[in-house]
């Protein structure tokens, strides 16, 4: 009987090395230990034995050849667990040659990447970034900004009117009026307001319907002319290049007194005069004040005690000077060949 049944176990272990998939090894199990197995049989066999002493080491020798057993497919159900993972994880490999699906990479839009370098740099001189909404009322747009409902200066920015009483803003100097509002007449005030515009206007090379302008506005107790020019100066160096002359000329903005208008020297010739300048050597390039003292009183500060200055900054134009975009139409007809030249790689 110990010869049969450690024949077994060998025989077991032999069968059971030949086995890959768990379903026949289950099988090999039911053979070896199941209901009608050999052993089952040996132990069933022990109650006929003649000598009862025997019974004892008998069982005992059956039961270690039982618990051979049971290692053995437990050692086995392990290793075929393994396999199937190995195999599993070699068919799922993932194949790191292959090209893999490329995305397209996007840019920020030119007037982002002016409005991203005007920010940039007033912040480094302290003002705070203010919003304004591009459906504004007529009362921020004109009338508390000194452009009064019969103004002759409205013709020139008519607009898209909501109803009677809201537009969609055609400047962002109606920041200003918002801003002031919400100080209750207590300065300092050093704030920029970059945003959209739109104008009723005949689309052509130069002339938009809808545009984007970046509004600034300080407002203090000796705030004076002369930091305005030196402000402006700096803007226009960051922007253009720190060898760029600047020119101020007089002229008329409703809410700004005295008001000028700006002129960088061309970088294009270097104030020689060429076609971009237009033989003159400077580019217009802003419109710009001392805050008018009626903007200062309608919207809560006293211009006994206040001044301030104010400029408007149009950020098409900038970025076609700065990328040399020759039609404004390109900033919003959405073609992504035009926006793909702004792509950093
Ligand atoms: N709002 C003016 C425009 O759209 C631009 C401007 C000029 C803004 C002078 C200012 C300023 O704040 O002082 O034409």
């Amino acid at each position: 009987m110990l010869e049969i049944l450690n024949g077994l176990a060998k025989q077991a272990e032999e069968e059971a090395e030949k086995i890959h998939d768990r379903a026949s090894l289950a099988a090999l199990k039911a053979k070896f230990l199941g209901g009608s197995s050999p052993l089952k049989q040996a132990f069933a066999d022990l109650k006929n034995l003649s000598d009862p002493k025997q019974k004892g080491p008998a069982g005992k020798m059956i039961n270690d050849v039982k618990v051979q057993l049971e290692s053995l497919f437990d050692r086995r159900e392990k290793a075929l667990s393994e396999e199937e993972a190995q195999k599993k994880m070699a068919g799922e490999k993932v194949d790191i040659s292959l090209p893999g699906v490329s995305r397209v990479k996007g840019a920020m839009h030119p007037c982002s990447l002016v409005v991203k370098d005007l920010t940039d740099f007033f912040l480094g001189l302290g003002y705070k970034v203010a919003e304004g909404d591009d459906v504004e009322l007529d009362m921020f747009n004109f009338e508390l900004v000194n452009i009064p409902k019969d103004h002759p200066s409205r013709d020139m920015q008519d607009s898209f009117y909501i109803d009677d009483s809201r537009l969609l803003r055609t400047q962002t100097s109606a920041a200003q009026a918002h801003v002031l509002q919400a100080a209750k007449g207590v300065g300092p005030i050093k704030i920029i307001c970059p945003g959209k515009t739109y104008r009723r206007d005949d689309d052509d090379l130069t002339h938009s319907h809808q545009f984007s302008q970046c509004e600034g506005l300080v407002v203090g107790k000796n705030v004076t002319m002369g930091q305005l020019m030196e402000t402006l100066t700096l803007v226009l160096r960051h922007l253009f290049g720190e060898k760029r002359q600047v020119r101020f000329r007089p002229s008329f903005f409703p809410f700004t007194e005295p008001s000028i208008e700006v002129d960088v020297s061309c970088y294009n010739c270097d104030g020689k005069g060429c076609p971009m300048c237009k033989n003159t050597g400077w580019i217009e390039v802003l419109g710009a004040g001392m805050v008018h003292p009626n903007v200062l009183r309608m919207n809560g500060f006293d211009p006994e005690v206040y001044t301030g200055f104010a400029f408007g900054i149009g950020l098409e134009r900038i970025a076609m000077l700065k990328y040399g975009v020759e039609d404004i139409r390109d900033f919003f007809t959405s073609d992504e060949a035009f926006l793909r030249q702004f792509r950093k790689e």
